[in-house]
């Protein structure tokens, strides 16, 4: 099966047998909201665009209004199509769209100030790896001021780990974002499973 089936079907059972937060895998709101604080360090959101690729419920939306962003526009993208229809039923602020969108495989002209991508990367199948890496060069194509992401990393302890779950090596994952941009920031000290990239356009 190709990446992208495997990621549906895994996503379509965790949707019809876990309750709230747990059909995106997340073992509490805590861990999202963890993640998200550190996704917000990415720059002043206000009056900026925003992509957010794997959005999930739409919950980094939600987290922003919350916090009094006002961003000119948010696109949230899944390849799940019952993600998206979870998203569109909460009630976003106006200039918030979802959409069941592949950004590896779209013929629409995306551009966006910054590209977020909160836990799209880390569903283990045999091609996870290779798309990490495309989803990270397209959403830095994509972007016009910087992308941001996090991953689940080896450095955690392995008794925490899971068999769904690919975990990969920030040495790789920063050799590869310094292949594109100089620009960069890395934080491995807010979970200890899970590391954040910043990669920006300009210094
Ligand atoms: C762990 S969940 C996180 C959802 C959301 N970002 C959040 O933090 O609340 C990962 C999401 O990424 C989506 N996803 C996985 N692979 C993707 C891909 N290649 N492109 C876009 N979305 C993807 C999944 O369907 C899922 O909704």
């Amino acid at each position: 099966m190709a990446h992208n089936e495997l990621v549906i079907e895994n996503y379509n059972t965790w949707i019809k047998e876990n309750p709230g937060i747990g059909i995106m895998g997340y073992g509490s709101e805590k861990s999202q909201d963890i993640r998200f604080n550190m996704l917000f360090k990415i720059g002043d959101m206000n009056e900026r665009t925003i992509l957010d690729v794997g959005c999930g419920r739409g919950d980094f939306a939600v987290k922003a209004v919350q916090r009094g962003i006002k961003y000119r526009k948010y696109l949230g993208t899944d390849i799940v199509p019952k993600m998206i229809e979870i998203a569109k039923k909460t009630n976003f602020a106006k200039n918030t769209e979802f959409k069941v969108l592949d950004i590896l495989n779209c013929s629409e002209k995306l551009s966006f100030d910054y590209v977020v991508m909160c836990g799209p990367m880390n569903l283990k199948t045999p091609h996870t790896e290779d798309i990490a890496k495309k989803l990270i060069k397209r959403a830095f194509e994509i972007a016009k001021i910087g992308v941001v992401f996090n991953m689940t990393s080896v450095f955690g302890d392995v008794e925490y780990r899971t068999d769904h779950t690919h975990y990969f090596d920030p040495f790789d994952i920063l050799r590869f974002c310094s292949t594109m941009t100089r620009n960069l920031a890395f934080d491995h000290t807010y979970l200890p499973h899970d590391f954040t990239v910043f990669m920006y356009k300009k210094s």
